[in-house]
């Protein structure tokens, strides 16, 4: 499922990126790009991502049929990871969650927009019927790149999170129905999409 990668991408600017699956290898470049990171942009993530036992423990626990991690190089340099989070098994199992951050000096140049996009296909080939982004009320972008591949918001959680001076604010659980998706494509038969491997389940 993961031939197509290394896959190399031109930004906007021209700049040339590398998208790339995180192996076990790479943990030392990726700290180093959480390490980088202002807080605020790391907020969201559920582990203190700046702590080596951390980042080390999702190389030793890799397995992409649970988390595929898709990270953005620039030469030698993690510029954004994105993640796409599955349930193995349970009552969510159809469902996925994609998690994403872009190095600062990265942002706003299609980065986000182009790993969400990766993403969405990777949910799609993987049989997932419904697709779930987080984010702070505050988080523009996020909010905009999931809205431009056709997320709505589902939900919204007041007072949910907290930012890192301790403010609290809303949490919008942004979706996309994966079911409604393949069956507008059926009835609009637009152009091909990767064929649908329901090997998830
Ligand atoms: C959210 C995030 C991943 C977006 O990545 P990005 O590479 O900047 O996104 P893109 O360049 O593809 O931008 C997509 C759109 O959002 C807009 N945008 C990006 N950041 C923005 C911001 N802070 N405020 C307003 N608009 C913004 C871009 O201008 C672009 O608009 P366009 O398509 O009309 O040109 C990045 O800002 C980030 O890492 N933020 C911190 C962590 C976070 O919020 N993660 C998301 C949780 S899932």
């Amino acid at each position: 499922m993961i031939s197509e990668y290394p896959k190399e991408v031109t930004l906007r600017d021209k700049t040339a990126i590398v998208l790339k699956p995180f192996e076990r290898k790479d943990k030392d470049a990726l700290l180093a790009f959480f390490q980088r990171m202002p807080e605020a942009d790391r907020l969201f993530l559920k582990d203190d991502v700046t702590d080596p036992a951390v980042v080390n423990r999702w190389a030793v626990e890799l397995n992409y049929d649970k988390v595929f991690p898709l990270l953005a190089w620039r030469g030698n340099d993690v510029v954004a990871d994105a993640t796409l989070h599955k349930n193995l098994g349970g009552w969510m199992k159809h469902v996925g969650t994609i998690r994403m951050v872009v190095a600062r000096e990265f942002q706003k140049h299609g980065v986000g927009s182009i790993l969400a996009n990766e993403l969405f296909l990777h949910a799609l080939k993987s049989g997932l019927e419904k697709i779930v982004a987080e984010m702070m009320e505050t988080q523009e972008g996020a909010r905009k790149v999931f809205e431009k591949l056709g997320f709505r918001q589902e939900a919204v959680l007041h007072g949910h999170v907290r930012d890192q001076i301790g403010i609290r604010h809303d949490l919008l659980v942004l979706t996309k129905d994966l079911e409604e998706f393949w069956a507008n494509i059926q009835t609009h038969e637009y152009f091909s999409y990767p064929s649908r491997d329901r090997e998830g389940g």
